[in-house]
């Protein structure tokens, strides 16, 4: 007799909260990854092949490889909102939905390049580890000389939702708004933002700190090089809260260790979750372990979201076939 299978099974690649797993397991057959891990590709394919749907992390690359065996897969859940590790022409090929969590990470990863941008331009990192090894003998004025936030230009490379969301903070901080977008937004949103568009030269030229909130794509890889970094001021703080790949570490390095550019704040790394030494021996870099969106509410969000797009893709629950947020191709 062939085998009978009543619910659709789904792998989830992650540990996710006990209770939101529960959500997932009123419709399917879960499978759990049980602790969290770096998955190669084969075991990502092996994990694929047997199931109906999947819940993803940034720490899984799905592509056509790892979809060649997943004969039923029918729908990927991105927890985050970039995907730059699924191949969404690919998976659309195949007929394989994917979907991510756009909004829910909004404000919170808008707080954290703030905090980044702060604790760059301030030196509290460098600071506090000077001050715990013991260096500290002696108030003075020059110690630990930081640039402003208030009255200074801020650059935003990327206005979409959570550049937005920067802009917004910023104006609490009486900054000057200079951004640029693929696309310009409209006047009104503009206005309301107090932010004024400008070319990519002029941004990198103008701004005292520069946050890249931009997609990683094949378009933005690199974006950020060293005839970039050069056209920065010496004086700048550059922020990464988007994609590692977006700057040419080797050559912020340089800068930063040449005195070009004044202080850096990362969040995401090329080649995460290792860190290139050139950086880990810089005192002018903060760098973080990709947390801008984790504060608990939001990572719990996060979860829920791809769970509700992951049962909608699936055709469960009360937005049978039209989950929340699909990847357009
Ligand atoms: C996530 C992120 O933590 O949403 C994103 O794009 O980079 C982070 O907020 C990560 O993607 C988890 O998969």
């Amino acid at each position: 007799m062939p085998e009978q299978r009543l619910r659709p099974r789904v792998w989830v690649s992650q540990p996710l909260f006990d209770d939101v797993l529960d959500r997932l397991r009123a419709h399917f057959e879960v499978f759990v990854q049980p602790e969290v891990t770096m998955h190669t590709p084969r075991q990502v394919a092996a994990a694929l092949a047997p199931v109906d749907g999947a819940l993803l992390t940034l720490n899984e690359r799905v592509g056509a490889e790892e979809i060649a065996a997943a004969s039923r897969l029918r729908a990927v859940a991105n927890v985050g909102v970039g995907y730059d590790n699924l191949d969404i022409p690919a998976l659309a090929a195949a007929g394989i939905v994917a979907t991510n969590t756009p909004d829910v990470l909004t404000e919170t990863t808008a707080d954290f390049g703030f905090a980044l941008m702060m604790a760059a331009a301030r030196r509290i990192t460098e600071s506090e580890r000077w001050l715990r090894e013991g260096r500290w003998s002696q108030w003075s004025f020059e110690n630990m000389l930081g640039s402003d936030l208030h009255d200074s230009t801020l650059g935003i490379l990327g206005m979409g939702r959570i550049g937005q969301a920067i802009a917004r903070r910023a104006r609490g901080f009486d900054m000057r708004l200079l951004y640029h977008n693929r696309m310009r937004l409209p006047a009104e949103v503009e206005g309301r933002l107090d932010a004024q568009y400008c070319d990519l030269d002029t941004l990198l030229a103008q701004s005292d700190h520069l946050v890249l909130v931009v997609p990683y794509s094949s378009t933005t890889h690199h974006l950020i090089d060293a005839k970039a970094l050069a056209k920065m001021k010496p004086t700048a703080t550059l922020v990464n809260i988007s994609r590692g790949g977006i700057v040419d570490e080797l050559a912020l390095a340089r800068a930063l260790s040449e005195g070009r550019l004044a202080a850096a704040g990362l969040d995401v790394f090329e080649g995460e979750p290792s860190v290139r030494p050139e950086l880990l021996a810089l005192r002018n870099v903060v760098l973080t372990p990709h947390i801008a969106s984790a504060s608990l509410a939001t990572r719990r969000a996060m979860m829920s979201l791809a769970v509700d797009n992951l049962i909608a893709a699936l055709g469960c629950g009360p937005r049978a076939g039209c989950p929340p947020n699909p990847i357009r191709v």
